[in-house]
């Protein structure tokens, strides 16, 4: 279980999670691209990204927003017309989803990470798809597809902001998928 960090309120806790799993399993070696990492207002990527920038050897934000004085490296591109290059321990795109072509984005994250490298996605309830809004379990069976590119994937749900078994998401989906080390040709 992670700790609620001295100085995060519980509301902060709950919005952040997410961002401390990934904390968590970040090396201050590792190279993070976080991918639509929020333009510093709103819910949206305030503490996450400054939080992983401080542990990381490099972490780069991408966000077709502005985000004023952000104290990492950012880029304000829009991801589906920049081109990418380099390798990454970590590919981070939460909330992203259902904003920019999720085969593409997948294929990109697949492409660009390292060898034993993580991507981690998450989408949320809120996601509406020909006037209705999906279904937990319909956004299990999105991601599970769209992981093929992939070596493989853990689905999990998501309850009041925290990571629980993929049966009990009651507000969104997180999604940790990874390539076999040493399968780097593509
Ligand atoms: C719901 S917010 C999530 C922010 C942050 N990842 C978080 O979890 O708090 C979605 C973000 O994705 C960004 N975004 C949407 N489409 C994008 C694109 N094509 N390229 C880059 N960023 C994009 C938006 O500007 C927004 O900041």
């Amino acid at each position: 279980m992670i700790q609620v960090p001295e100085g995060m309120t519980n509301q902060e806790y709950h919005r952040n999670y997410l961002y401390l799993s990934i904390l968590d399993e970040c090396k201050s070696t590792d190279e993070i691209l976080e991918i639509g990492c929020g333009d510093g207002t709103g819910d949206c990527g305030i503490l996450g990204p400054p939080m992983i920038a401080k542990k990381v050897y490099d972490y780069v934000g991408i966000d077709r927003k502005r985000y004023n004085n952000p104290s990492f490296n950012f880029v304000q591109a829009d991801i589906e017309e920049y081109g990418l290059t380099g390798m990454y321990d970590k590919i981070i795109a939460l909330y992203v989803v259902q904003y920019v072509s999720p085969e593409n984005l997948f294929k990109l994250a697949s492409e660009h990470l390292s060898p034993g490298g993580k991507a981690y996605f998450s989408e949320g309830l809120n996601w509406v798809q020909g006037g209705e809004r999906v279904t937990a379990s319909e956004i299990c069976e999105f991601f599970r597809q769209g992981m093929a590119v992939f070596d493989h994937c853990e689905i999990f749900g998501i309850e009041d902001g925290i990571i629980v078994p993929e049966a009990q998401a009651k507000t969104g989906v997180f999604v940790i998928a990874s390539n076999q080390e040493g399968n780097d040709e593509n």
